[in-house]
């Protein structure tokens, strides 16, 4: 579990009430080794995967103090993300697949148990809010490919390219060799996952992705699979995944995760487990990178990993800091 250890320092990045996602998108952020304890009773938190998540942080509390939900500031947090060519890995700008098309999956939990998903969706650059239109205006809870975008067309979202020249040229020289080795932490660290719990201790989830660079045409990983690429449950917590889709889904792991909390786990033991369920039952785990993180409705939070690597950024109070994971191997 997340150990007394001592919280080191304060974050670099400053008042999050005072900035906006742009203001913070490239500022430095020095790793944290580890993170503050001690919960406080009625304050909003907002944990992200990856250094991606300093500025999606921001834009969610922005959202919160703006008056939103959990649920709006998980959507408004990944939105930066998803709209950042500089991110290959997620949305506008994110490396296609080995046929050059950007095919996105996200999905949206809130603490009631409502959902929506989106998958295999091409020419939208904000799938999550798809998501969660198909979550609020539909009967269903996923849409898919051609559908997912028909759907996304007649609620009036825009249809665009979303390979920039730069992801086409990136894609251009993989086809000279199309060798598909993924490396860790490279093309593994693909999603934006958000977890947050607001004022009112409302829970909600967010996860939005490309998948694997040069992946299959088709393929589908965690990320929009309720129960794998992220879980909430108001009455106990709420969990989201990085890493190799195809590990993730395996083992249901944010499902797994948010049992393991209604069975009196806290959120750090239950991602070790997670991970460890995940290594036990996956051949070849060591050779990608997969990563939970995690807060209960108390609002006490965790996160693991398979691999040194994984970063992951925490806002609450006046800070929003980047975090070093602990992992299940250590080199
Ligand atoms: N975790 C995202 C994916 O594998 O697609």
């Amino acid at each position: 579990m997340i150990s007394r250890r001592k919280f080191l320092g304060r974050s670099l990045i400053g008042s999050l009430g005072m900035l906006t996602a742009s203001q913070t998108a490239c500022q430095p952020t020095p790793l944290e080794t580890s993170v503050p304890v001690s919960p406080i009773a009625g304050e909003p938190i907002v944990i992200s995967t990856w250094d991606h998540g300093i500025p999606a942080n921001a834009a969610a509390w922005q959202r919160l103090q703006q008056g939103g939900s959990a649920l709006d500031a998980v959507e408004a947090g990944v939105m930066v993300v998803e709209a950042d060519p500089n991110t290959t890995t997620v949305g506008y700008g994110s490396t296609p697949d080995r046929d050059g098309h950007v095919t996105l999956d996200a999905c949206i939990m809130d603490h009631d148990g409502n959902c929506g998903s989106v998958c295999f969706i091409e020419h939208i650059m904000h799938p999550i809010s798809v998501a969660r239109k198909v979550m609020e205006d539909t009967p269903h809870v996923m849409l898919a490919g051609e559908g997912a975008l028909q759907f996304a067309l007649s609620a009036g979202f825009e249809k665009m390219d979303l390979l920039t020249p730069e992801a086409k040229e990136r894609w251009e020289k993989w086809l000279v060799e199309k060798q598909y080795k993924p490396l860790i932490n490279i093309e593994n660290h693909d999603t934006i996952g958000m977890i947050a719990i607001d004022g009112k201790g409302h829970l909600a989830a967010s996860c939005t992705t490309s998948g694997l660079g040069y992946k299959m045409r088709g393929r589908v990983g965690d990320s929009p699979v309720i129960g794998a690429g992220l879980y909430c449950d108001g009455e106990v917590g709420a969990v989201v995944a990085t890493g190799l889709g195809e590990m993730i889904l395996k083992t249901l792991g944010s499902f797994l995760i948010v049992e393991l909390m209604r069975q009196g786990a806290s959120p750090q033991e239950a991602c070790e487990e997670g991970i460890r369920r995940l290594a036990k039952k996956v051949k070849n785990y060591e050779e990608a990178q997969a990563a939970f993180i995690a807060i209960d409705k108390n609002r006490a939070f965790g996160a693991y990993a398979i691999h040194p690597g994984f970063s992951y950024a925490i806002a609450r109070g006046t800070e929003n800091q980047l975090i070093r994971c602990d992992s299940l191997l250590k080199n």
